[in-house]
């Protein structure tokens, strides 16, 4: 493995710092919960080691209603991005071949490659809506492709397949004989409603998520593999208990704890999110320097800066004279015209001040 930092990690805000940031535009997740808010009990807990799958009680609820599954199919891991992890070693060598969308959460991208496998990308492009082109996908599959992977909603586009094209993606998985990776960490956040867990499609498929992003806890870094496939669900229990044996107990009891009140917890957070994204579209009908492709699910989007604008300029003001921040396209391995927009994390106030920042700043860098 050869590892490298990512700009995405070295240029975080929680790296930056938060007291650094006036308005913080750079998050993919909805608003950090505050531990004392979510009124849970954890005095009778005893710190031991937990069952190395995840907390039963746990898993049982992440696969509660889908038919056929149980929680032998949940494995519960520190995080999504520890998943993504698992999931690259275990399948991935430097033999094999990888198709993986890009632009992508960063990981995604740069865990195969510090294994080294060969990897083809599967470029979304501004100009085509940043839609899937199944036929090109087609074409990037070798006989010797192990894994497809994909994001959806996305990353950081907001794009979103319907179900319809994310069962031709897994047909395809299965015609050509490949594991498919689905991370849905922003599932729950598909404005038009969650498709199916991609897992319940194929045996061939593996759904990720966590809590970090619908529930704003990624302060507590629980996340899952779900999989039917018990002899794949072995070889990641196995990933999993070389890295870390188990989850952090507390961590798991507080992802049940909220987990169990779901009905209750998540519908103001997605009603959060859609006001803060009703805002974001209102403010971009009225932009002649920034275009984007309107997402339909999770809490960013990715415009750009039209031609005109000098792009250094842009983030030098935006950043220091108005403490405004956005994710700047390199944390893409994109132009720095695009930028990623997160919506759903400031306050209604924050993200207000952001927006007409980021207009003063346009009005400011016109060339
Ligand atoms: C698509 C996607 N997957 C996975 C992750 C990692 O999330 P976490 O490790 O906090 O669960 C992120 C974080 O930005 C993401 O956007």
């Amino acid at each position: 493995m050869r590892y490298r930092r990512m700009p995405i990690e070295i240029e975080s805000p929680e790296q930056v710092g938060y007291a650094n940031i006036r308005c913080n535009l750079t998050e993919s997740s909805v608003s950090d919960m505050r531990l004392a808010d979510l009124n849970l009990d954890l005095g009778p807990l005893v710190l031991a080691y937990s069952d190395h799958l995840g907390k039963p009680e746990l898993r049982q609820l992440l696969v509660a209603g889908i038919t056929g599954f149980t929680a032998q199919d949940v494995l519960v891991t520190a995080s999504a991005a520890a998943a993504l992890f698992i999931i690259a070693t275990s399948l991935l060598d430097q033999d094999s071949h990888l198709v993986v969308v890009r632009p992508n959460y960063a990981t995604n991208l740069e865990t195969p490659r510090a294994i080294g496998c060969a990897i083809d990308f599967l470029d979304l492009e501004f100009e085509a809506g940043f839609r899937f082109d199944l036929e090109r996908l087609e074409s990037l599959v070798r006989p010797e492709t192990r894994l497809i992977s994909i994001t959806t909603p996305h990353n950081p586009t907001g794009q979103t397949l319907s179900t319809a094209e994310l069962q031709a993606v897994v047909a395809l998985a299965e015609r050509r004989d490949c594991h498919l990776l689905v991370d849905e960490t922003y599932r729950e956040m598909n404005f038009a409603g969650p498709t199916p867990l991609a897992a319940s499609l194929s045996p061939r498929c593996i759904s990720v998520a966590s809590m970090s992003k619908a529930y704003g806890l990624p302060g507590i870094r629980i996340g899952w593999i779900i999989t039917r496939d018990p002899a794949l669900q072995e070889i990641f229990l196995a990933a999993k208990e070389q890295i870390f044996i188990c989850n952090s107990i507390i961590d798991e009891q507080i992802a049940w704890q909220v987990l169990s009140r779901k009905a209750e917890i998540l519908p103001p957070i997605l009603e959060r999110n859609r006001r803060a994204f009703e805002t974001v579209k209102a403010w971009m009908g009225q932009q002649e320097d920034i275009e984007w492709v309107e997402p339909s699910g999770g809490v960013v989007c990715f415009p750009r800066l039209r031609p005109g604008v000098d792009v250094e300029t842009f983030y030098r003001v935006l950043n220091s004279k108005y403490g405004t921040f956005v994710g700047p396209g390199h944390w893409f391995e994109r132009d720095r015209r695009y930028m990623r927009l997160g919506y759903g994390w400031p306050s209604a106030s924050e993200l207000a001040e952001g927006l007409t920042n980021i207009s003063l700043t346009l009005n400011e860098t016109k060339e």
